[in-house]
């Protein structure tokens, strides 16, 4: 691709044509302020937050909206941007709340960030500030101070883009614009969840993390994601012995900068009044408390009664397999110590035929990163979208980029069997339309239809 050589604060930098303002100012660690720009999201330059001076055009020009050109000269904190900066801030700060102290965004607002560095310390603004109502989209998602929205638009544009589901929405135009669900529909995707980092500001807030912690208070820990299958990076945020939050660790080479709602809010089930946390006995018809030496007592002695009486391999253990390596490995230690080899954990398994045949651990075949750029996709047996949602999303980025929308009707019962043949090794073909094919394969289907790749049926 042709280079362009341009000039960014007095830096040269050279970018492939096509690229805007925004991305070779990131390309040499300049920052622009911004809201709407998110870098996997389409460009809506509609909060106007990224205006810079290019030398010889008129007037400022939002860095994001702007592609290079060769020759072009860009200052981002001369007079003339940092005043257009300002005009901006000056303009979001109107109908924003100033309610900061309060705030559940506080300490990691991108708008109270960039308001120390291009906010007034009074406001010129007399008026009576706009209000909107809050609203109700379900357990996850709390849309209760909508006012703080500065309609950025970025959680429309990641439904449309990324998730495949539009769920929310702006109705309204100028200071009647406000951000919502579809009639009251409550916001019930996969990735819902990524909406709330995506807002910059206190609008989409997390439920049930909201009121419990100031980030600040917070301790991170790096983790890998237990429910998608994909080993996705996260990190736990911890406050005393308690987790508090679980948000997503960029990494380009799995999850990007996302995170599955199954792994982002299953952590409440940590703090579940529900769970067990102390041994407990059923004496009498009736669940007791009692200390761990008791617990264990009872069951070593249940134990040893059932391998006199029946015979070590009476006794078999089946580990769930959200244990730890090191769990897996002691409960085996345990069962194999008592003279038994009963050790599984494929729970869910009923057809065991083709063990110790297969060759090596069965894998992907190719980097999760790949999944985009494939030609042909075969889904067998699975509901992507609820299944692995960020697989789901990849295929459907191939899938907008044109990739696997043939149609081919005659073929499809060979093209079926070559699939299955081909197993989990190599890509499969992929098909366009409904109609007839394997029991438990799954179309993914191609553009003109809601919830492409990812939508599969549930949506069409
Ligand atoms: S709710 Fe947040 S992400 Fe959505 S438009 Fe408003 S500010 Fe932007
Ligand atoms: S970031 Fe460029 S206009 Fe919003």
């Amino acid at each position: 691709m042709a280079q362009i050589n341009i000039e960014i604060d007095g830096k040269a930098v050279q970018v492939p044509a096509g690229q805007t303002v925004m991305d070779a100012a990131n390309q040499i660690g300049v920052y622009i302020p911004h809201f709407c720009y998110h870098k996997k999201l389409s460009i809506a330059a509609n909060c106007r937050m990224c205006l810079v001076q290019i030398e010889k055009a008129p007037k400022p020009m939002p860095a994001c909206a702007t592609p290079v050109a060769e020759g072009m000269k860009v200052q981002t904190h001369s007079e003339q941007a940092v005043t257009a900066q300002k005009g901006v801030m000056e303009f979001l700060l109107i109908n924003h709340p100033l309610d900061c102290p309060i705030c559940d965004q506080g300490g990691e607002c991108q708008l109270q960030d960039l308001a120390v560095g291009y906010g007034a310390s009074a406001s010129r603004y007399q008026e009576d500030k706009r209000v909107v109502f809050h609203k109700n989209v379900g357990p996850l998602i709390s849309m209760e101070e909508m006012t703080r929205c500065i309609h950025c638009t970025r959680c429309v544009r990641f439904g449309q883009e990324i998730a495949g589901i539009m769920e929310l929405g702006m109705s309204g135009r100028g200071e009647h614009a406000e951000i919502q669900s579809f009639v009251g529909r409550t916001v019930d995707s996969e990735l819902s969840g990524n909406m709330i980092d995506l807002c910059p500001v206190g609008a989409l807030t997390s439920k049930p993390f909201r009121y419990q912690a100031r980030t600040w208070e917070l301790a991170r820990r790096k983790s890998i994601a237990p429910h998608d299958s994909l080993g996705s990076n996260l990190v736990v945020q911890v406050k005393g012995e308690r987790v508090m939050r679980v948000l997503p660790l960029e990494n380009e080479a799995l999850n990007e900068c996302w995170l599955s709602d199954k792994d982002r809010f299953s952590y409440e089930g940590l703090n579940s009044p529900d769970r067990l946390t102390a041994p407990m006995l059923k004496q009498g018809g009736e669940w007791k408390e009692v200390d761990w030496q008791t617990a264990l007592r009872y069951v070593a002695e249940g134990l040893a009664g059932i391998t006199k009486e029946h015979g070590a391999d009476a006794i078999a253990a089946l580990v769930s397999p959200h244990s730890t390596l090191e769990e897996m490995a002691l409960a085996a230690q345990l069962v194999r110590g008592l003279g038994s080899d009963n050790v599984d954990f494929r729970l869910r398994q009923t057809d065991f035929r083709a063990d110790g045949k297969r060759r090596g651990a069965p894998w992907l075949g190719m980097p999760v990163a790949d999944l985009n750029s494939l030609d042909r996709i075969l889904v067998v047996g699975s509901f992507l979208r609820k299944d692995h949602p960020l697989v789901a999303a990849r295929l459907r980025q191939a899938v907008k980029k044109g990739r696997g929308t043939q149609h081919r009707p005659r073929h499809r019962r060979r093209l079926a069997d070559a699939g299955a043949r081909q197993g989990n090794r190599r890509p499969g073909p992929l098909w366009r339309s409904a109609g007839r094919h394997p029991r438990g394969a799954r179309e993914v289907e191609g553009r003109g239809r809601a919830g492409g790749a990812g939508g599969g049926h549930a949506d069409g």
